[in-house]
């Protein structure tokens, strides 16, 4: 599918991987919805990219928030082609502390936002992308998750994390699948350590720290990267259903 010209939503957009991704995508040509819980910062970003970008203020464990947004593209631009959900948050905490178990509603308001969310903003865009017409190649739409490593490597402290992002990595196929009559393609990143406001918070010390521990390069993965992927799915018509490692051949230690 060509960017220039269609329109996206962008869960998270309004900072690190998703900001990253409505910069790149309107630079190609897109339109794009911004929906993110941070009114002040997603305002502000918006308002860079004047009549390309429009902010919703959006909780994606709330389905009607989620509705407003699918609506604001359809309204302000006409229709929806790409939904990128970039929405999340992390969580530490060990299944078992000093002091007893961990806190049972932690784990569930993680799967609520990362894996919940995800699922319910697929369901209403893709309802959306069904009804545009098909373009030369026979494409409605294109959906991209946003998972991690922690999917697949999830060290100590991450049983949430990646409870919520293995099943992200898990619905990506049957969602491919039920989707495939409709002309929608589903894809997942997996991303590693990229260098986002989640992790400009740890000490530059603790950063590279962790860039040391990528294969190559060695460094943190830049937003752009991950933008330029999302870029690349978008315009592939033939890549369909897949979890894509995004990380510098990184596999993650217990901690
Ligand atoms: N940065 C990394 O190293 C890394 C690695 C693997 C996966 N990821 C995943 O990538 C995604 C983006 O992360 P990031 O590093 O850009 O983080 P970030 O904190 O910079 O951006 C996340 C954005 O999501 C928004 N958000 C959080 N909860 C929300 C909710 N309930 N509804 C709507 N918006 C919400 C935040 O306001 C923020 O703007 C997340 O899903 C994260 O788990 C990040």
């Amino acid at each position: 599918m060509d960017i220039a010209g269609s329109v996206a939503l962008v869960t998270g957009g309004a900072s690190g991987l998703g900001a990253a991704t409505v910069e790149m995508f309107i630079e190609k040509g897109a339109k794009c919805v911004i929906a993110d819980l941070n009114e002040e910062k997603g305002k502000e970003f918006a308002a860079k990219f004047g009549d390309n970008a429009v902010f919703v203020n959006c909780n994606v464990t709330n389905t009607e928030d989620n509705e407003a947004a699918v609506k604001t593209a359809v309204d302000k631009f006409g229709k929806l082609d790409i939904l990128v959900n970039a929405a999340g948050i992390g969580s530490a905490s060990r299944t078992i502390g000093k002091d007893g178990p961990t806190n049972l509603d932690w784990f569930k308001m993680v799967v609520d936002i990362n894996l919940i969310g995800t699922f319910d903003m697929i369901r209403l865009a893709a309802w959306e992308m069904s009804k545009n017409e098909p373009n030369e190649k026979g494409e409605r739409g294109v959906i991209i998750n946003v998972a991690s490593v922690a999917a697949f490597d999830g060290q100590i402290g991450q049983a949430s994390y990646s409870a919520s992002k293995g099943g992200v990595v898990g619905m990506t196929l049957p969602i491919a699948r039920d989707l495939s009559r409709n002309g929608i393609r589903v894809n997942t990143i997996a991303p590693g350590i990229f260098d986002t406001p989640m992790m400009q918070l740890l000490p530059q010390a603790a950063r590279d720290s962790l860039g040391e521990q990528v294969p190559f390069p060695k460094r943190l993965g830049d937003p752009p990267e991950f933008a330029h992927l999302c870029c690349a799915i978008v315009e592939n018509a033939y890549l369909n259903a897949q979890v894509i490692r995004l990380d510098g051949a990184i596999r993650m230690q217990p901690k």
